[in-house]
């Protein structure tokens, strides 16, 4: 195992990259190859972890660069959990040089709260605060 991270787009083959997702992620994605290539065009950061040049795990993050950040789809690929790969990719999006003045950072997580904690993040949701969404639903024919 040879593991290296990159924050560019020309690194990822988008197709293995969805793969992933399939595998791993218990939320629903798009099956459209093309609205893939558009929401990685639309991401400011991103990191990917690639074993020998193939990918094996991702995050990114939605942000403005100055106040808020938000972190979504972070993946890595089954055989390669728990060797650390999930920590790293998380560090290097909230420590990008890009990022460092960002004040608030926020992820929605259904059960993995203790992976967050332990680097850092804070379950605001004991405080009495409430992490709120707006799900479309119509949607869901065109995603899996
Ligand atoms: C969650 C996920 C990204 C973690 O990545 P990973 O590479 O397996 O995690 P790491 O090996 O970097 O673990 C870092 C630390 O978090 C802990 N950890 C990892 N997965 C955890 C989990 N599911 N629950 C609680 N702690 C976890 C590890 O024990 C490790 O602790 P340590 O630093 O004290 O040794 C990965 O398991 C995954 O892709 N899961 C499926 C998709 C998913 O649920 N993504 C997150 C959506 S919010």
């Amino acid at each position: 195992m040879n593991i290296s991270y990159s924050h560019s787009k020309d690194d990822i083959d988008v197709v293995e990259l969805k793969k992933i997702f399939q595998r791993v992620a218990t939320w629903k994605m798009p099956t459209d190859i093309a609205e893939w290539e558009e929401m990685l065009k639309n991401t400011p950061l991103l990191v990917a972890a690639f074993d020998n040049g193939k990918i094996v795990g991702f995050a990114r993050m939605l942000t403005d660069y100055v106040r808020w950040g938000e972190i979504y789809d972070v993946v890595v690929d089954k055989p390669y959990q728990g060797k650390g790969i999930g920590k790293q990719l998380i560090l290097r999006l909230i420590n990008h040089p890009k990022v460092k003045r960002v004040r608030t950072i926020a992820l929605g997580t259904k059960d993995k709260t203790s992976f967050y904690e332990k680097l850092g993040f804070t379950n605001v949701n004991k405080y009495g605060g409430h992490y709120l969404i707006l799900v479309r639903k119509e949607r869901d024919h065109e995603l899996e």
